[in-house]
């Protein structure tokens, strides 16, 4: 089989490669666009035959080539599998991406190419693989620039459905390095990596529902953000002097302050700068939990796992106030800049003429509640 490579693909060329491609390879259960999920969309996705869904990030000033991802509807039904819930796209994260994040990346590469240096970067937890096929792009019209473009998952889907949109853009496994795996201190060389994406998973939940959580949206625990801290501090070790590591994460807290976010999560690590934006305003935890376990599902639930649940909302909503929506760009001094300490720099909320700024209404709860029916309905099967 030979798919278009390195090329400048238009919606026709990737629809040939698309049908080159067996029905065990199209990765995706693809389903008609809804109407409310095409204006949801309507920024980035600019192509639909009616039966299947492309998001697609247009080439900017920077990049040479656009970038085509498939992926999973945003707006999900009974009737769908849940394995195929796994890696919707939203406009309002990636949109930040694009737009805010492209400063650190650029900056990055400019370096790299100024003195001849190959660029190493990791996608931690790739889902469908839009952050490192995005990276990717930026290296399409530098070819004096080497790069070497990690990618990890846990999930079997995601590393598939990453695969398969590299290669449906026209880039093979010499590009980019496509690893089924738990990002681990082992993942990357320590201080090898400049650019890291980093996107942990997401979803509240109290321990005994643990067994059947999708793999994707787990990571939870009681403690809340332990596994954020955990692949933060791998990451950290992974970074190397002048890097970056952009995360994009939701998280319960305590207050929303600059010192809160310092003394938590990144006070502790010298020679950074944590470049901040906003993506949604932060929402009272107690009307999230309420939102995102309405009573049409927990009602499904035995009436222990029903108690277990409202204590679980009541541990959380009493020791957070509320979800705050973050993206974060840690930046690391480079290597003869030393011992200073942390500092933060807060950009505000992001909006601009492409992102409609979002709130958790309409782009975050329908998403847990839809991932929180699934893990439910799985229990009580
Ligand atoms: C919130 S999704 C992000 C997907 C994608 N980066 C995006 O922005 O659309 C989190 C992803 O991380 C993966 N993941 C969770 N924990 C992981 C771990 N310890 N190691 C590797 N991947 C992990 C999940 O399987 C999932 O695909």
């Amino acid at each position: 089989m030979s798919l278009e490579q390195n090329t400048q693909l238009t919606p026709e060329r990737f629809q040939q490669n698309l049908a080159k491609l067996s029905l065990e390879q199209r990765f995706l259960v693809v389903e008609n666009l809804s109407e409310s999920e095409k204006q949801r969309l309507s920024v980035d996705v600019n192509y639909t035959d009616g039966t299947q869904t492309f998001v697609t990030i247009p080439a900017d000033n920077l990049r040479a080539k656009d970038i085509y991802i498939i992926t999973d509807p945003l707006d999900y039904n009974e009737s769908k599998a849940d394995e195929a819930r796994l890696l919707p796209v939203w406009r309002s994260e990636q949109a930040v991406y694009q737009e805010w994040g492209q400063q650190f990346i650029y900056k990055i590469i400019k370096e790299k190419l100024e003195l001849g240096e190959k660029l190493t970067t990791v996608d931690v937890g790739c889902g469908s693989g839009i952050s490192s096929l995005w990276l990717q792009s930026f290296c399409h019209n530098n070819p004096d620039l080497q790069v070497r473009n990690v990618v990890i998952d846990l999930s079997p889907r995601a590393v598939l459905a990453t695969d398969k949109n590299a290669r449906l853009n026209g880039w093979n496994d010499n590009q980019i390095e496509i690893l089924l795996a738990k990002y681990s201190l082992d993942s990357m060389a320590p201080q090898s990596s400049d650019i890291i994406f980093l996107a942990p998973p997401y979803n509240p939940r109290p321990s005994i529902f643990s067994d059947t959580l999708t793999p994707h949206a787990d990571g939870w625990n009681e403690e809340a953000d332990e596994n954020f801290i955990k692949q933060l501090e791998t990451s950290m070790y992974h970074l190397a002097p002048g890097g970056v590591i952009l995360i994009n994460q939701m998280l319960p807290i305590e207050r929303e302050t600059r010192e809160y976010w310092m003394n938590k999560y990144f006070g502790g690590y010298p020679d950074i700068l944590v470049n901040n934006i906003k993506v949604y305003a932060p929402i009272d935890s107690q009307e999230f939990l309420d939102e995102v376990y309405p009573d049409e599902i927990v009602k499904l639930l035995s009436q222990y796992e029903q108690k277990e649940l409202e204590q679980f909302k009541k541990r959380i909503s009493d020791k957070y106030s509320h979800f705050s929506y973050n993206i974060f760009a840690i930046e690391k001094y480079p290597a003869d800049i030393t011992g200073y300490p942390a500092t933060y720099k807060h950009y505000g909320e992001f909006t601009t003429t492409m992102f409609q700024k979002g709130s958790w209404q309409e782009d975050r709860i329908p998403l847990h509640r839809e991932i929180n029916r699934g893990m439910i309905k799985r229990r009580v099967k």
